[in-house]
């Protein structure tokens, strides 16, 4: 779990109440239920994927980029796809907007191994192209897996991608950052948090500003979700809707 964190910064934004349950019908694992169990199982599940071809990029990387942190993190990060340097070293946001993501991680007195960091897509696009709603299609089963696994109580998707697959909603994240909501994500109880994708604030000072103060609103949003009874849907999810085309043009080139 999360450590300490710092205090809890004005709330900014207004709170979506949606009750939304992901991932879609089918990608539901078997049940996992104590903390060392569910590590256990995600660092096999982890050695499981290393070998993924279920898309094309598997031809162009280096290596599967599973995931870092923490595997029973409150706080976990949900990015877009590896750049070039995550698939030369196999850990995601090692470069410049990794750089900035510490950065605001320690000025709400966190550490990445305080969260568990995941992406979208597990491996590299060419040129670090925007990801084609083939691969997420294909990609989107390790990331409910993940979150069924780390169970964790925050999740705070970084862009475009990562919102609109989580959400299961097509809204851009220029309209929706910053504004919490309730999904139930791998058959428990979570707080949606969309907030800019770093990549993106370091080109532009605006985002920037705007993404410290969704930021700063993290210990307090953590709070609140801890304090949130956990929903038990494991053995038998609800009816899902229809898996989303998470596509959507206006994300940048990022990396
Ligand atoms: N951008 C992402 O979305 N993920 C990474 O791992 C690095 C940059």
């Amino acid at each position: 779990m999360v450590a300490a964190v710092a205090a809890a910064a004005p709330a900014a934004a207004t709170e979506e109440s949606a009750t939304l349950t992901r991932p879609p019908t089918g990608v539901h694992s078997a049940p996992v239920s104590d903390a060392v169990d569910r590590a256990s199982a995600l660092r096999a599940y982890a050695d499981e994927t290393a070998s993924c071809t279920r898309c094309v990029l598997s031809r162009g990387r280096t290596q599967v980029v599973f995931g870092v942190g923490n595997p029973d993190a409150d706080l976990m990060f949900v990015g877009e796809a590896p750049g070039f340097h995550e698939d030369q070293q196999g850990i995601p946001f090692v470069g410049q907007a990794g750089k900035l993501l510490d950065r605001l991680l320690a000025g709400i007195g966190l550490q990445r191994s305080d969260t568990y960091i995941a992406n979208v897509l597990k491996c590299r696009p060419p040129g670090n192209r925007d990801p084609m709603p083939d691969e997420i299609a294909s990609c989107e089963p390790h990331l409910w897996r993940q979150i069924e696994l780390i169970q964790p109580k925050l999740v705070a998707t970084l862009g475009n991608f990562a919102t609109k697959l989580l959400s299961g909603k097509p809204l851009g994240i220029t309209r929706v950052h910053g504004q919490e909501q309730e999904v139930t994500l791998g058959g428990n109880s979570v707080l949606l948090y969309p907030i800019y994708h770093p990549a993106a604030a370091l080109y532009t000072p605006r985002m920037l500003t705007v993404l410290e103060q969704d930021f700063a609103r993290i210990p307090e949003l953590i709070e609140r979700a801890q304090a949130t009874t956990p929903v038990t849907a494991r053995d038998e999810p609800a009816p899902l809707p229809a898996p989303v085309q998470a596509r959507e043009a206006v994300q940048l080139g990022l990396f």
